[in-house]
C-alpha cells in the first residue's frame, strides 16, 4: 500500500467516555465486521477486560474505507499499562480524542492529550454520546478552548447510535497525515504489543516505520541483537490476514518463531539483519515491575499447579515476575512482581479463574532501597525478610507524582487525605470553572493501599487518579510486625512509617481482631516494632453456643473481589494452631 493511501490513528479517551463502543461502530460502518452476531466490542479481546470494561492489551485493526487503509491501534486504558499507551501512541499519526459530552474533560482525557501531544499526533476531538439528556456539548467546547483545542474542529457523535461515524472516518482521512514514506531504507518497525500462541509463539503486532519485511527475511531485535527468521507477515483485517510484505507506514503483525515473550519486548526495534538499521527507534524501556505481593496455594499439594499457572502466564506478560518464596507462616509459594494494583488483580483473577486456583495473597509492597550500617546495600520487596531494624542506616522508598482530577467541592476533602497518606502539595490547576487538578507527590506504598476507594468515597465517586514514578527518596520507616497467639506471622509484617506505626499498629490489630474466627482459645494479636510491643488486642474464646462468626464490616474493593471466591471454598489458612483467613492478609492494606 502506498503510504499517501494509510492513516494510522489510535483513539483515547478517559475511561468510560466510549472508545471501544466508538471502535465498534466503525468497523460496522466500514463493513470491516459483517457477521450480525458480533460480540460487542470486538477489541476488547479478553474475557476479563469485558466483564471489568476496561481495555488492558492494545490491539490493532486495519478499516478499508474509500480506498484508504486505516489502521486503528487501540490503547490499554489503565495508569498500570501507561508505557504500552505510550509506544501504541509511537506508532500513529492522529488520535481521537473522545469526551462524553455529559462528562466532559477528565483527568485522563487532559494525561492523554498531553501524551499525544508528546507523540505529535494530529488530535481530532470527538464529543461523544450527544443522544444522552444529560449531553453539554456546548460545555465541552468551552473546556477544549480552556485546555487550547479547537472547539471547531469537534464532531459531535453517539457511537451508541451510530450518529456521524461517517464524518469521523472522513477527518481521519483529511486530517492525519500520511506515514513517512522511508521504503526504501533498512527496516526499522516497532513492536507496540505482542501476544503469545502455543502453536506460532510470539506473534509482534508492529508499525512499520522504515524499509519492509516479508516471509523468509532474517530479522534482528535491536536490543537483545537476537536473529529470527520470518514465517509470516499480515495484517489484522480483524482476524489475521497473511500478506506477502509489510512496508514503510503499515500496521500489521510479524511471526518469526520466538518462544519468549521476554526476547520480544514492547518498545523495541525490528530490523534486517543483513541490512539493518543504524539506529533503534527511540523510547524504548524495559518495563519494570512496581508492586509486589507474596501469592500461596491455600492447599500446599497446589504449589505445582500454580507454578504452571505463573509459567504460562508469563509467557504472554514479559512485564509480570515471580520467584519462588516461603513463608514460616504461608509455607510453599512465589513471590511476584506486577505494574501497579490493577496488573496484579488481573493475573490474581486469571489464576482463579483459568487454573481453578484458590490462593492467598499477601499484602503489595513496593521495593525499597536499603542501606546497612555496614556499607552493604540492598533491594528488598518483602517486608518480611527486612533485616534487624539495629543494622539499618538509611531506607529509601519510591515517590511518585500523583495527579488528581476533581470538581472543586471536594479539593478539601482530597488535600486532606493527600496529606494523612504523606502527600507532598505541589501544585493545584483549574481546569474550569469548577474542575480542579490537583499535583502531590507521595510515596507509592501509601498509592497502592487504600487510598484510592478513600478518594473516591471522599469524593462521591468524582475524582480520578493518575500516577507516574519519580524516583527513590529517603524516608523514616520500620518494620512493623504482627504476632497471632504470640508467634510473628512474617507474612502479615508491613511497612510503615516511624510517625505512624503506634496508631497504623493499633488499627491493624483490631481490624485483624474483626476478621479472625474465635477459637476455642484466646488468641492474642500484637503488633511489634523492633521487638517491642505497641499494641495488643484479644480474640476471646469461642463461647458453645457461638456457631459461625460473621465476618462484617465494610465492604472494600478488595472483600468484593474475595467474596467471588467459589462458594464453599473457605480461603483459611492454618497458621500454627490459628486459622487466618485471607482477608486478613488484605485488611493490612485498609486504612480506618
Ligand atoms: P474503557 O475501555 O473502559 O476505557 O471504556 P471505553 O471508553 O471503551 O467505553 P465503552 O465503549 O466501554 O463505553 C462505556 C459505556 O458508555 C458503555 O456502557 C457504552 O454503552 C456507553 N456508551 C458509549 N457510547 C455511547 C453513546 O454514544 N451514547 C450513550 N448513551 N452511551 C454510550
Amino acid at each position: 500500500m502506498q503510504t499517501d493511501k494509510i492513516r494510522n490513528f489510535c483513539i483515547i479517551a478517559h475511561i468510560d467516555h466510549g472508545k471501544s463502543t466508538l471502535a465498534d461502530r466503525m468497523l460496522e460502518y466500514t463493513g470491516t465486521i459483517t457477521d450480525r452476531k458480533m460480540q460487542e466490542q470486538v477489541l476488547d479481546k479478553m474475557d476479563l477486560e469485558r466483564e471489568r470494561g476496561i481495555t488492558i492489551k492494545a490491539q490493532a485493526v486495519t478499516i478499508e474505507y474509500q480506498g484508504y487503509e486505516l489502521n486503528l491501534i487501540d490503547t490499554p486504558g489503565h495508569v498500570d499499562f501507561a508505557y504500552e499507551v505510550s509506544r501504541s501512541l509511537a506508532a500513529c499519526e492522529g488520535a481521537l480524542l473522545v469526551i462524553d459530552a455529559a462528562q466532559g474533560v477528565e483527568a485522563q482525557t487532559m494525561a492523554n492529550i498531553y501524551l499525544a501531544l508528546e507523540h505529535d499526533l494530529e488530535i481530532i476531538p470527538v464529543i461523544n454520546k450527544i443522544d444522552l439528556p444529560s449531553a453539554n456539548p456546548q460545555r465541552v467546547k468551552e473546556q477544549l478552548l480552556d485546555i487550547g483545542i479547537d472547539p471547531d474542529e469537534a464532531i459531535l457523535a453517539s457511537a451508541k447510535k451510530g450518529t456521524n461515524i461517517d464524518q469521523i472516518l472522513d477527518a481521519i482521512v483529511n486530517r492525519v497525515p500520511a506515514p513517512y514514506n522511508g521504503s526504501k531504507n533498512p527496516l526499522k518497525s516497532l513492536i507496540f504489543d505482542t501476544l503469545y500462541d502455543s502453536y506460532q509463539g510470539v506473534i509482534a503486532y508492529v508499525r512499520i516505520m522504515e524499509g519492509s519485511v516479508k516471509k523468509g527475511d532474517k530479522i534482528l531485535l535491536m536490543s537483545n541483537q537476537k536473529s529470527y527468521e520470518v514465517d509470516e507477515v499480515g495484517i489484522f483485517a480483524p482476524a489475521m490476514q497473511k500478506k506477502d510484505e509489510l512496508s514503510s507506514g503499515e500496521v500489521g503483525y510479524i511471526i518469526s518463531g520466538i518462544k519468549d515473550v521476554r526476547n520480544c519486548r514492547v518498545g523495541d526495534t525490528i530490523t534486517l539483519k543483513k541490512n539493518p538499521a543504524e539506529k533503534a527507534l527511540p523510547g524504548y524501556q524495559k518495563v519494570q515491575p512496581m508492586v509486589f505481593s507474596g501469592l500461596y496455594p491455600t492447599d500446599n499439594s497446589d504449589y505445582e499447579v500454580l507454578k504452571e499457572a505463573l509459567e504460562k502466564l508469563q509467557l504472554n506478560d514479559a512485564s509480570f515476575t515471580f520467584e519462588p518464596e516461603t513463608s514460616e507462616a504461608l509455607g510453599f509459594g512465589f513471590r511476584c512482581g506486577f505494574l501497579g494494583l490493577l496488573h496484579m488483580e488481573v493475573i490474581q483473577e486469571r489464576l482463579e479463574r483459568e487454573y481453578d486456583l484458590d490462593l492467598v495473597i499477601t499484602a503489595p509492597s513496593v521495593e525499597y532501597q536499603i542501606i546497612k550500617k555496614s556499607g552493604e546495600e540492598l533491594r528488598i520487596e518483602n517486608p518480611a525478610a527486612f533485616p534487624e531494624q539495629g543494622e539499618i542506616d538509611k531506607i529509601k522508598e519510591p515517590f511518585v507524582t500523583a495527579e488528581i482530577h476533581l470538581p472543586e467541592e471536594y479539593v478539601g476533602q482530597a488535600m486532606e487525605l493527600c496529606q494523612d497518606n504523606r502527600g507532598d502539595f505541589k501544585d493545584m490547576q483549574y481546569i474550569d470553572q469548577d474542575r480542579v487538578t490537583l499535583k502531590y507527590e507521595m510515596p507509592l506504598s501509601e498509592i497502592i493501599t487504600d487510598f484510592f476507594n478513600q478518594l473516591k468515597s471522599k469524593t462521591r465517586g468524582y475524582a480520578t487518579l493518575d500516577y507516574e514514578l519519580e524516583g527513590y527518596k529517603e524516608s523514616k520507616l520500620v518494620k512493623l510486625d504482627i504476632l497471632v497467639n504470640k508467634d510473628v506471622v512474617d507474612a502479615l509484617s508491613t511497612i510503615v512509617h516511624d510517625e505512624h506505626s503506634y496508631q497504623e499498629g493499633n488499627a491493624l490489630v483490631r481490624r485483624l481482631k474483626d476478621v479472625i474466627p474465635r477459637h476455642m482459645f484466646k488468641v492474642p494479636i500484637q503488633a511489634a516494632v523492633g521487638g517491642k510491643i505497641i499494641a495488643r488486642v484479644n480474640i476471646p474464646a469461642m463461647r458453645k453456643n457461638v456457631l459461625q462468626k460473621c465476618y462484617g464490616g465494610d465492604i472494600s474493593r478488595k472483600r468484593k473481589l474475595l467474596e467471588k471466591q467459589k462458594e464453599g471454598k473457605k480461603r483459611m489458612k492454618q497458621v500454627g494452631s490459628v486459622e487466618i483467613p485471607q482477608e486478613a492478609f488484605m485488611t493490612v492494606l485498609e486504612r480506618d
